[in-house]
């Protein structure tokens, strides 16, 4: 039990992006996707957060990328962890992120991984990784998958996420093609809400969702690269379809150019795909040995490329920022 005083604690998590992707949660409490996914957590882009818990505080303070932002979304989280640790202080909680944030790029699956984790240990909460999972979880889904590393599976149930494989099962690079450095304007939460009411393709998305999770499950444990691939690529499709059927547009020009482009290449006999999130930027999957081919290729389409690999889980920081 900590009353007085202060707490403090960092972690590291790195975001991870959908093979099968999530869009759609099930009716009533505790963010549950209506839909399993199956992502690649990566290492080559990280947010780090320090969470102090301080006597001296009146509310909760969050820093993001150096400016002051709204509480509004991590007070639940912090409001589960001070309840199970019979906290009764405030949170200073500083985050960064080392790429675009809420663009698209998964800053909220890094950035409540490493929350979850960051605040748990500062309360000296010693939870194993499902539990935090689960806990990342209800503040966004697919930062329950950033707890793990590697490949993971994460149930259209509250059971939450399950390491698959390691970050070292499937030879794969990730092309992160950035289009814009600007914000999304309709966050994902609002985005699958809205697809759910008015999308006349949500029923059908929901019934192929499940099957393409289970086949990309079996595409990754053979390592059929060629398999994954076109399933992911489709599973990306099929979601911003879907979202888009209900007003939804994610992808600006700039997508549309690079998946085009993808595809002209994979027409030349390079195994490449792509798959994009809740935002304009084409995440390429490609083997490792194909990665400068095809960064060299699709270069002039993006405004940035970053070259990320299959990567390690959430974990705390022995050193806390100051
Ligand atoms: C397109 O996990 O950001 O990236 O649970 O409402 O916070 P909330 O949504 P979020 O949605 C992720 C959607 C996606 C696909 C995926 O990561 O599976």
């Amino acid at each position: 039990m900590i009353a007085e005083g202060t707490s403090r604690a960092s972690a590291i998590a790195h975001p991870n992006i959908a093979l099968a992707k999530y869009w759609g949660k099930r009716d009533g409490e505790g963010n549950v996707p209506a839909v399993p996914s199956l992502s690649v957590t990566l290492q080559g882009l990280a947010t780090r957060t320090t969470v102090s818990f301080e006597s001296n505080l009146v509310r909760d303070e969050l820093c993001l990328d150096g400016v002051p932002a709204s509480t509004a979304r991590i007070t639940g989280l912090l409001d589960r962890v001070r309840t199970a640790a019979g906290i009764t202080t405030f949170a200073r909680v500083r985050s960064l992120n080392d790429f675009p944030t809420a663009s698209g790029l998964a800053s909220s699956a890094s950035g409540f991984a490493a929350l979850a984790v960051a605040a748990t240990t500062a309360a000296g909460l010693t939870w194993r990784p499902t539990r935090i999972s689960n806990l990342a979880r209800r503040a966004s889904a697919s930062a329950a998958r950033s707890i793990f590393g590697g490949f993971v599976h994460l149930d259209a149930t509250a059971d939450g996420a399950r390491p698959i494989a390691g970050p070292e099962h499937l030879d794969l690079a990730v092309l992160v093609c950035v289009t814009t450095e600007s914000k999304k304007s309709v966050s994902s939460t609002l985005g699958m809400l809205e697809t759910q009411r008015r999308s006349p393709y949500y029923a059908a998305w929901r019934e192929d969702a499940t099957k393409t999770c289970a086949a990309i499950e079996h595409a990754l444990v053979d390592r059929d690269f060629d398999a994954l691939g076109e399933l992911s690529e489709h599973s990306a499709l099929s979601m911003h379809a879907c979202a888009m059927a209900a007003g939804i547009v994610y992808l600006n020009g700039a997508s549309l150019a690079l998946l085009g482009a993808v595809r002209e290449l994979r027409k030349n006999g390079l195994g490449v795909y792509a798959t994009m999130d809740a935002g304009p930027h084409v995440k390429v999957l490609v083997r490792t040995r194909d990665a400068g081919v095809a960064t060299k290729a699709l270069a002039p389409l993006a405004r940035r490329i970053i070259e990320a690999t299959p990567g390690e889980g959430a974990r705390a920081l022995e050193e806390v920022s100051p």
